[in-house]
C-alpha cells in the first residue's frame, strides 16, 4: 500500500477528514460521524451539472483535477463507459473497473445490467485509496444502483478494518457479484485470470498525473485478461495512450464525445466490436511522429515522474531519427499543398530529415498511402490499426533508404 503515497488520489484535506471520520466510527461505534459527514462537509464535494457529486484530486505540479467531468459525473459513466459496450446480457458478464474511485462507473454498469434484465454480472473494482472509496459512501447516491456498489464498498472497508459499522441497508442481488480490490491496479491486474473480462473501464487521472496507468506494459496485461470480444473504454484521446494500446495488440477506435471536445478511446482485440475509426490526422500523428511513443513502465512499478522523463528522452532520440518531429504537427501536412510559406519551410525542414523532400513528393504520398482508403467505418482489412501499422512500416523504409 506504500505506493498510495506517490499515487494521485483525492485532495489532502478531504483525505484526512475521511480517515478521521472512519477512525472515530471505529473508536466509538457511533454511526453519526458517517451519517453527518456530507452535511457538515458539503463544501468539499463538487456538484456537477447533472446533480451528482465529485471530489477534487490532490495537487500535483500546481494542478488539481476533479475525479469526474463537471458536465456530469454519473452521466459521464453512462455515456463514456457503459453505452459503448456491446454486452450480451443473455450470457455471464464480467467487468474490470480500474480506478474505481467513488464507484460511479460500476454503478452505471449495474443500472444498465438491471435495466436489461441480465443473466449474471461480476464486477472487479480496483482502487488504490480507501478514503476515496469511502467518499462513495459519504456523498449522496447519484442513482439507485449506486446503493448496490456502496454495499460492496462498505463490506470491503469493514473487512480491511477501515469501516466498522454496517450502515448500508441495500442487498446485493444474487446475480451480481462485486469484488473490491484496494491496491495499485498494476499489481492487482497481474493476479487476474487470462481471457476473463467483457469490458475494462480505465479511468485514471490525466496522463501527466498518472502515466503509470496508461503504459504499454499495463496494456499488455489488459490484452491478457480481456476476452476476444471485450472492449476497453477510456475517456482520453491521447496519442501515446492510443499508441500503447496498438502496440499491445489492440484494435482502436473513437469513443463517444462527452464533456470534452474530443471523443475518448475504445479498444478491442476484435475490430468488429468498434464502430468508428480514429480521426485521420490522429492516425497520421500516432503512426509517424514522436507523440506516438507510448508510456513505458517495464516492471509495472515505476513512479510517474520517471515514466514521464523516460518518455521525453525517448521522444527526443526518436525525433528526426525514427519518427518525424511532432513540432507544428508536421506529419499532418504530408500530401498537402501548403500556402503558408513560413510554416511550409519548417514542415519541410522536418520532413527532409526523414528523407521526405517535400509535402507533395512521391515519398510523402507513399508514406500515407494507407490513408487513401480511410473510412470512418472500421472493417476487418481496413481500420485504424491496419492503416497506422502500414504508415509506420513505410516511414521506416523511406527513412532508411
Ligand atoms: C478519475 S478518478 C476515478 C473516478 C471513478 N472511476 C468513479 O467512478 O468515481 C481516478 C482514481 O484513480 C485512483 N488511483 C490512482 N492511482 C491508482 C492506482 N495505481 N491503482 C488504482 N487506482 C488508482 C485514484 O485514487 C482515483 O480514485
Amino acid at each position: 500500500m506504500s505506493y498510495e503515497k506517490n499515487a494521485t488520489v483525492i485532495d489532502d484535506t478531504i483525505y484526512d477528514l475521511v480517515n478521521e471520520t472512519f477512525e472515530k466510527e471505529k473508536n466509538t461505534g457511533n454511526p453519526d460521524f458517517r451519517n453527518n459527514f456530507f452535511n457538515k462537509n458539503t463544501g468539499f464535494f463538487v456538484l456537477t451539472d447533472d446533480g451528482s457529486y465529485s471530489v477534487n484530486s490532490k495537487e500535483i505540479n500546481n494542478k488539481i483535477e476533479t475525479l469526474h467531468t463537471s458536465t456530469g459525473a454519473i452521466s459521464e459513466s453512462f455515456e463514456k463507459f457503459v453505452k459503448p459496450l456491446k454486452l450480451d446480457y443473455d450470457n455471464d458478464i464480467a467487468i474490470l473497473d480500474i480506478c474505481a474511485g467513488l464507484g460511479y462507473n460500476s454503478s452505471a454498469a449495474i443500472a444498465n445490467f438491471i435495466e436489461n434484465d441480465g443473466k449474471s454480472l461480476k464486477i472487479d473494482m480496483v482502487e488504490i485509496s480507501k478514503p476515496t472509496l469511502a467518499c462513495g459512501l459519504l456523498a449522496p447516491s447519484p442513482i439507485e444502483a449506486h446503493d448496490i456498489t456502496r454495499k460492496a464498498i462498505e463490506k470491503q472497508l469493514i473487512k480491511e478494518d477501515y469501516a466498522s459499522l454496517e450502515l448500508e441497508d441495500c442487498d446485493i442481488p444474487e446475480n451480481i457479484e462485486i469484488n473490491v480490490f484496494i491496491d495499485d491496479a498494476r499489481q492487482t491486474i497481474q493476479d487476474l485470470e487470462d481471457d476473463s473480462y467483457d469490458a475494462i473501464f480505465l479511468d485514471p487521472f490525466s496522463q501527466n498525473m498518472a502515466p503509470e496507468l496508461f503504459s504499454l506494459e499495463f496494456f499488455n496485461e489488459f490484452k491478457r485478461v480481456i476476452k476476444e470480444n471485450g472492449i476497453v473504454c477510456t475517456y482520453t484521446s491521447s496519442a501515446p495512450v492510443r499508441a500503447g494500446l496498438i502496440e499491445a495488440g489492440f484494435h482502436i477506435g473513437k469513443g463517444p464525445v462527452f464533456g470534452r471536445k474530443q471523443g475518448g478511446t475504445l479498444a478491442s482485440p476484435n475490430v468488429e466490436m468498434l464502430d468508428y475509426s480514429l480521426p485521420k490526422n490522429d492516425e497520421i500523428r500516432i503512426a509517424l511522429s514522436d507523440v506516438g511513443i507510448p508510456f513505458r513502465d517495464p516492471g509495472l512499478n515505476g513512479e510517474s515522474s520517471e515514466i514521464l522523463e523516460s518518455r521525453s528522452e525517448e521522444r527526443k532520440n526518436a525525433r528526426h531519427n525514427t519518427k518525424i518531429s511532432s513540432a507544428v504537427k508536421t506529419p499532418i501536412f504530408l500530401g498537402v499543398d501548403m500556402d503558408d510559406e513560413k510554416l511550409k519551410r519548417r514542415v519541410e525542414r522536418n520532413l527532409a530529415k526523414m528523407n521526405i523532400p517535400s509535402t507533395t513528393s512521391e515519398e510523402a504520398f507513399y508514406v500515407i498511402e494507407s490513408e487513401k482508403s480511410y473510412n470512418e467505418k472500421q472493417s476487418k482489412n481496413n481500420n485504424s490499426r491496419s492503416r497506422i501499422l502500414d504508415m509506420v512500416e513505410k516511414l521506416d523504409e523511406i527513412s532508411k533508404s
